[in-house]
């Protein structure tokens, strides 16, 4: 009998990873490609996306199952329309059929409170983690419903479960991808298409740096006396729920720090 824990079910399978040029993305890309799953990286940065199809080669040779190594990389603003809408005629052929989309580009924008909001964050926020989210999945859903097959992935965050002061957009953003997640997951309970919901809490990537607008030390602070979660341990929560046997879909997931329970639940310690 196989295994259910083997990643054997990705083989020669395509995955779609928006956002892949930094953090979870990247890692998520590398991940699947270890697997043997081939894999399109989808982002703006040209030269990010070129850095992490080089890793993903290696990942690959490393994984050493023989499967999957075909890799593209797409310049992709999942905010503009004409670039979401015409996607599937800028994938190469061997990627016409995509299995597996990962909606993970997003971005948090300031910690002001309501009352001192920059419209400018708040609408970069709504139409990339939205709007965009629900683009994407328009064009694959329709894929997925044609061949009664498909997983679509959504990167949710701990924000989507537990508002906290400073974060009302972006916790407004990842509610959205939540509700949305889950009704389209009631769409489609009669078919073979899964959909699923992974939300990190505090995982260190170029999120906090982005945040606080390139400040890196006001970034640095967020992570400070407290382990936080790697992009890869996030990247092994998506693996897995796309490597799980087709009847099970795994709905959502939160993942925290050991010492983290919840937004503002942190314990740090200044030996750390
Ligand atoms: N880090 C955390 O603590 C945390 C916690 C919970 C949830 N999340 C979620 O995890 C996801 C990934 O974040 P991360 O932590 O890996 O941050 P990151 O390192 O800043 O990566 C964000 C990725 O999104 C891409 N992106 C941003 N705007 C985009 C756009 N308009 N079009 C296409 N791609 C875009 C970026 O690529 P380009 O700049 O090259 O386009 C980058 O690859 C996000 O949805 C975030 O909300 C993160």
């Amino acid at each position: 009998m196989a295994t259910i824990f083997s990643t054997a079910r990705l083989h020669n399978k395509v995955v779609l990873v928006t956002g892949a040029s930094s953090g979870i993305g990247a890692a998520t890309a590398v991940l699947f490609s270890m697997a043997g799953a081939n894999v399109v990286l989808a982002a703006r940065r040209a030269e990010k996306l070129a850095e992490i199809e080089q890793a993903c080669i290696q990942a690959n040779k490393d994984g050493g199952t023989g499967k999957g190594g075909r890799y593209a990389t797409l310049s992709l603003d999942v905010n503009n329309h004409g670039q979401v809408d015409s996607i599937l005629s800028a994938l190469p052929d061997w990627a016409a059929q995509v299995d597996v989309l990962v909606n993970n580009a997003g971005l948090a924008l300031g910690t002001e409170r309501v009352g001192d909001l920059k419209f400018d964050d708040v609408d970069r926020m709504l139409d990339t983690n939205v709007r965009g989210l629900i683009r994407m999945t328009q064009v694959f859903v329709n894929m997925f419903k044609a061949r009664d097959a498909g997983h679509i992935i959504n990167v949710g965050s701990i924000a989507g479960v537990e508002p906290y002061p400073g974060g009302s957009v972006y916790c407004a953003s990842k509610f959205a991808v939540r509700a949305f997640t889950s009704a389209l997951m009631k769409e489609l309970y009669d078919t073979q298409i899964r959909v699923s919901n992974i939300q990190p809490g505090m995982v260190e990537t170029e999120f906090s740096i982005v945040r606080f607008h390139g400040d890196k030390q006001n970034a640095d602070k967020v992570y400070a006396g407290i382990e936080p979660l790697a992009a890869q341990d996030i990247a092994d929560e998506i693996v897995w729920a796309a490597s799980r046997a087709p009847h099970v879909n795994i709905a959502e997931v939160l993942i925290m720090p050991t010492n983290q329970a919840g937004p503002f639940h942190v314990a740090r310690s200044t030996a750390k």
